[in-house]
């Protein structure tokens, strides 16, 4: 079964024409690329293998495919440098008004709300169409809201993405982009950059209006790198010791970030800041 919001309005990346709805396939109506459903995911990319340190312990956790997986992701739901003080993603979707088009570029295996769309290469739970999102099979101007959350720094052309979600956002549409600025490498498959908030307004300059503001603060930076740097001080490519070492400074230090709700809102937090997030409008 196809998520009902997309049995109308697909079109064929490759050449923006409507899409037929076969048993097994959707083919395009104009060009030959006919783009395979499997589970009643359609398929507009084929994932890439994932190789490295990172790629088997995320596609494990990230799936919540096995007990240890759930217990990492339990334990992570407490013992982490992440904080928002202003709750950002939440607050963009309470700004948002009900019944628009709302798609996540990159969700994962989350589902930030039941009528968010989500897009992402690999097919995990909850992924409604498998794409990258730089070529997606949303038409032109038909996108309320899209979500880029944790996602810039894992594509290899940022500025092509960019450009996708300038043509699927209808005008006056809103992008929310949360990037890591002073944040460790991390890949899901691979981590490119980061950008400064100098950065991210070059990136999103075409934008009508692009406001950038802290979203994890200096404090999360810190508890970010020095849990980091004993994992690999320890871990010398070891991932159990480099787990236990970095998950023993992160369980040592991490209420240090609830300081930052004191510094999120100084001008030159960003300078430091462990993410920011950029609210862009069409
Ligand atoms: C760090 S995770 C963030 C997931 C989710 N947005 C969150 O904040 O929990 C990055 C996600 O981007 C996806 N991703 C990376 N490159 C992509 C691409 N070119 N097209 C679609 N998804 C991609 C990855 O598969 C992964 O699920
Ligand atoms: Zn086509």
């Amino acid at each position: 079964m196809l998520h009902s919001k997309l049995t109308q309005g697909l079109v064929c990346p490759a050449c923006y024409t409507e899409l037929d709805t076969a048993p097994t396939a959707l083919t395009c109506k104009a060009c030959p690329a006919a783009y395979p459903l499997r589970k009643g995911i359609p398929f507009f990319a084929e994932p890439p293998v994932r190789q490295g340190f990172d790629a088997s312990f995320h596609e494990e956790a990230y799936g919540g495919t096995s007990a240890r997986a759930r217990f990492y992701n339990a334990v992570k739901q407490v013992i982490t440098s992440e904080y928002s003080p202003h709750d950002t993603l939440n607050s963009f979707l309470a700004s948002v008004p009900q019944n628009v088009v709302i798609v996540e570029f990159g969700s994962g295996a989350r589902r930030i709300r039941p009528d968010v769309l989500n897009i992402d290469l690999f097919p995990t739970p909850n992924v409604d169409l498998v794409a990258d999102i730089e070529h997606t099979p949303l038409a032109s101007d038909s996108v309320d809201c899209v979500i880029l959350d944790s996602v810039i720094e894992h594509v290899p052309n940022p500025a092509g993405v960019v450009d996708e979600v300038l043509r699927v956002l209808k005008p006056g549409g809103k992008l929310l982009c949360i990037n890591p600025f002073l944040f460790p490498y991390h890949g899901y498959p691979a981590h490119y950059c980061n950008f400064t908030k100098d950065g991210i307004e070059q990136l999103l300059r075409r934008f009508g209006t692009v406001e950038v503001q802290t979203h994890q603060g200096p404090t999360s930076a810190i508890v970010n790198i020095i849990s980091e740097y004993a994992g690999v001080v320890v871990g010398r490519e070891n991932r159990t010791r480099y787990m236990i070492a970095k998950g023993a400074l992160l369980a040592l230090t991490f209420p240090l970030k609830f300081i930052d709700k004191l510094l999120v809102d100084r001008p030159e937090s960003h300078r430091i800041a462990s993410m920011l997030s950029t609210v862009a409008v069409k």
